[in-house]
């Protein structure tokens, strides 16, 4: 009861800081085109971090030891607050069509697949459904789900060259960093069992 409670409370916190930056910049910038293009851009930014750390938080503690441990633990908090600040993202896109400037439908070809997987994973997180699907098969999904989620960000991150301007390194680079270290962590939060599993072999 507790640990949903608190769950809750990322989710609420984590579309409430995303609504907030939002409006700040439409505020900024106009709610016309310019103002939701920039809207979204700082909203994929900031969803992109929460999703990091839930897809990374498992690596991170494998290399920095038990200072990281918090992340690991939320994890599925993190997931859950990036499935609902990412919420965000997509009032913004309803917004752009509103205005008439709706996106070609090469964007929506590209990302409504990976937005779908947000919810499944979301959907699937909730522990009776996914005692359905049992731990191997639910790992399974969350592993492949996250890595195409990654991958849908990457693809936006490091199609831009790396270098430029200040403004093109905060925008770009340094998200693009994270997006190519993000798998990784996320192949290294595996080793622990992989080097169990290898050693009990070993000694039998
Ligand atoms: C999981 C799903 C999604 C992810 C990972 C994602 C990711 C991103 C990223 C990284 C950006 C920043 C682009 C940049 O600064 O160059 C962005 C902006 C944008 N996204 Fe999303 N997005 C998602 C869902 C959607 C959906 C469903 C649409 C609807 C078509 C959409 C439309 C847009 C638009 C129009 C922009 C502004 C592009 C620009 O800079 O001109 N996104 N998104």
């Amino acid at each position: 009861m507790q640990a949903r409670s608190t769950t809750w409370l990322w989710m609420v916190s984590a579309f409430a800081a995303a609504a907030v930056l939002a409006a700040i910049v439409l505020a900024v910038f106009g709610a016309g085109k310019l103002g939701t293009v920039v809207a979204l851009q700082i909203s994929a930014r900031f969803s992109f971090l929460i999703f990091w750390l839930a897809y990374a938080g498992g690596g991170l503690v494998e290399l920095l030891g038990p200072a990281a441990q918090p992340l690991q633990r939320h994890g599925r908090d993190f997931g859950l607050a990036f499935a609902a600040a990412h919420l965000v993202h997509v009032a913004l896109v309803v917004w752009l069509c509103w205005i008439g400037g709706t996106p070609a439908m090469e964007v929506f070809k590209f990302f409504l697949p990976p937005l779908a997987t947000v919810y499944i994973l979301a959907l699937f997180s909730i522990g009776s459904l996914q005692q359905m699907l049992g731990h191997t098969l639910w790992r399974v999904l969350r592993t492949v789900g996250m890595t195409y989620i990654a991958y849908a960000f990457a693809a936006d991150f490091v199609s831009a060259p790396l270098g430029g301007d200040t403004k093109h390194i905060i925008m770009y680079s340094s998200f693009a960093v994270l997006s190519v270290i993000g798998p990784v962590l996320h192949a290294i939060s595996f080793a622990p069992p992989l080097w169990r599993a290898r050693r009990a072999t070993d000694r039998v």
